[in-house]
Parts: structure tokens; sequence; C-alpha cells
């Protein structure tokens, strides 16, 4: 189903012509959603001195993602890792507002709202409504197709995938997802913008999982299988991978921080996107959903958790 060879080349670093200046510089980039993804996002991007504007639907919202990236910038600062006049400078480049129609001076949308295909089509609409012509429309959805969510567009060559992690101030990874009919304009423009991020831009396929979660939800469910059959435990499992692979955190732990439940319904949609045995949940995985044990958040998964004494102190059930 996947095999067709994409319409876009996909180019290497060593990309020979240089498209984004067929766009204009970008100056301004407007995040949608002020929340887990959302306020890291207008962080990364206000520290990389873009002046930012986050818009999302109530006061509160916004009032928290704004007092997270404050907690984010103290913690930075009382780490030696962030000046007092670069966290003033962030903050400063960061305005909020309710109202889409004040995202208008936008170079860059980078949408970061709920994963909802209608709810992304109709921002991506309202965007354009209010943007200029040659604004780019980046969307961090982790799953949905950027080709089926460009549908709803007047200007899909402006449309891409701009897969963050989380936390994303941390996190050094960008997916850039490349639609059917996103332009190589816009992935050279993004893949800038990403760069002066301090992120680590990699190019991907519209395809399902694109590349990251696809191959590191096959380990994750690889090692939920092993558990379940008894070759080893969570802790053994993940120490081979953490000391024999240098990740820095073993899949099971991972999975524990994600949430099995999120796990699972990644797992179900790929598989049923991909048709792929690797991507069949696991019954354990089911098992301990329906039990509850969803992980860090429920206090149990493949390890217990202690909510005041955090990772360290996990211990295998
Ligand atoms: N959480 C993660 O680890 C993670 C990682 C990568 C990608 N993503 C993707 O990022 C997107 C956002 O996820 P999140 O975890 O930040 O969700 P979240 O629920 O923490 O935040 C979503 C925010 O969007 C706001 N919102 C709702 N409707 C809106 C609208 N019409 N306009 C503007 N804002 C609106 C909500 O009020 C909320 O503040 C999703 O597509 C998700 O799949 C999440």
């Amino acid at each position: 189903m996947f095999d067709s060879v994409p319409r876009i080349t996909l180019k290497t670093d060593s990309g020979e012509k240089n498209l984004a200046t067929s766009l204009p510089p970008i100056r301004t980039i407007s995040v949608l959603g002020a929340g887990t993804m959302g306020h890291g996002i207008a962080q990364v991007a206000a520290a990389a001195d873009y002046d930012v504007i986050v818009r999302d639907v109530d006061d509160e919202s916004l009032a928290r993602g704004r007092q997270a990236i404050e907690r984010n910038l103290a913690k930075g600062v009382s780490l030696g890792k962030v000046s007092e006049e670069d966290r003033d400078r962030t903050l400063a480049r960061i305005k909020t507002t309710t109202r889409l129609e004040d995202i208008g001076s936008a170079d860059l949308v980078i949408e970061a709202a709920p994963e909802n295909l209608d709810l992304k089509q109709s921002l991506l609409r309202g965007s354009e409504a209010h943007t200029s012509e040659k604004c780019i429309w980046a969307t961090n959805t982790s799953s949905l197709s950027i080709t089926k969510i460009a549908g709803a567009a007047a200007r899909s060559e402006q449309v891409v995938g701009m897969h963050f992690f989380n936390p994303v101030h941390i996190m050094r990874l960008v997916e850039i997802v490349v639609g059917e009919r996103t332009s190589d304009a816009t992935v050279e423009a993004i893949r800038a913008v990403a760069q002066r991020m301090k992120k680590e831009p990699i190019v991907v396929r519209d395809v399902p999982g694109f590349a990251s979660s696809r191959l590191g939800v096959t380990l994750g469910l690889e090692a939920m299988r092993m558990v379940e059959q008894g070759v080893a435990s969570a802790r053994d499992i993940d120490t081979a991978m953490e000391l024999g692979y240098n990740h820095p955190m073993g899949p099971l732990r991972l999975t524990d921080l994600v949430g099995l439940d999120v796990r699972l319904s990644i797992a179900e949609y790929l598989h049923g996107q991909l048709g792929s045995e690797a991507f069949r949940p696991p019954e354990i995985l089911r098992r301990m959903v329906s039990q509850g044990k969803l992980g860090k958040k429920s206090g149990e998964g493949f390890y217990k958790w202690n909510e005041h004494e955090g990772t360290q102190k996990a211990y295998t059930t």
C-alpha cells in the first residue's frame, strides 16, 4: 500500500538546491494550543528569537501554558542552562490570545490542538482565512495523515507535519512529515526553523506511525511479548536495552511513562493501518489496561511508581 514512489523526492542533508528562498523568511510563529506540546513549542520558538502568538480557546488554558513555560525556564536558570536575560527575552516574545483573528502576522502556524481530524481541518481553514498566502501551516499530529488534514486546505503545498517530542524543550528530534502535496520549499523552510530551534530534523513520508512511532512501538510491543512469555523480567529486558544498546531508557519503562492505554490505542491503529503482526497488541497489554494498570499516571504498569520518589525509585512488580 505504501511502496509507491513518493511524488516528492526526500532530499538528504546534502540537498543540492535550496528552495527555502521561494518562501518569505519566517519571523512570526503562531502556535495553536497551549497544552502539553503547544507550550513547549512556543517556548523553543521564542527562545530561537521568533515572535510567538499562542492561541488557545480560553484564558485558563493560556495561563496554564505560560506558567508551564515559566517553570521550565526557571528550572533552566537554576541549573545554569538558561541565563536570566534569555529567560526574560523568551517570555517577552510570547503573546497569547483566544482569537484566531489575532494570528494574522504569522509566517508559520504550528497546530498543537487535540488529536481530532475535524478540529485540525477547521483550524487549518480558519488559519488560512486570517494569514497571508505564503504562510506555512504545520501540524504536530502524532498519528493523523498530513495528506488527509491538508485535504481541507486551499494551499495544501504549504501544509506539512512538524512532529515534536515531549517534553519539547528537552527532546531534540523533529519529524518533518511530507504529505502528498507538500512542496520542497515548505520542507526546507521547516527544516531551517527546526534547526534554529536547536532541533535535529528528519524527513519522513506521510505513512502511519511516521518513522519514530513505527519503530519505537514495535520494540515496546516485542518487549511486552517477552514478559508475557517469561523470557526475562521487565527490569532485565529494560536493562538489556539500556546497557547493551545504550538506549537512555528501556522500552517497558518508556511504556509506563507514555501510558499503557496510549500505547494500546497506537498499536491498534498501526495494526489496522499497516496490517503487520508486529503491531498486534499483546494480550498482556490489553489485560493490564483493563485492570487500570496504565503506567506512571495510575501508579502501576510494568513497574510500580511512587508518586513522590519518581522514576529512579520505580521497582518491578
Ligand atoms: N502529548 C504528547 O506526548 C504528544 C507528542 C507528540 C505529538 N502530540 C500531538 O500534539 C497535539 C496536542 O497534544 P497535547 O498532548 O499537547 O494535547 P493537550 O490536550 O495537552 O493540549 C491541547 C490544547 O489545545 C487546546 N485547544 C482545543 N481546541 C483548540 C482550538 N480550537 N484552538 C486552539 N487550541 C485548542 C486545548 O485547550 C489544550 O490546551 C496532538 O495532535 C497530539 O497527538 C502529543
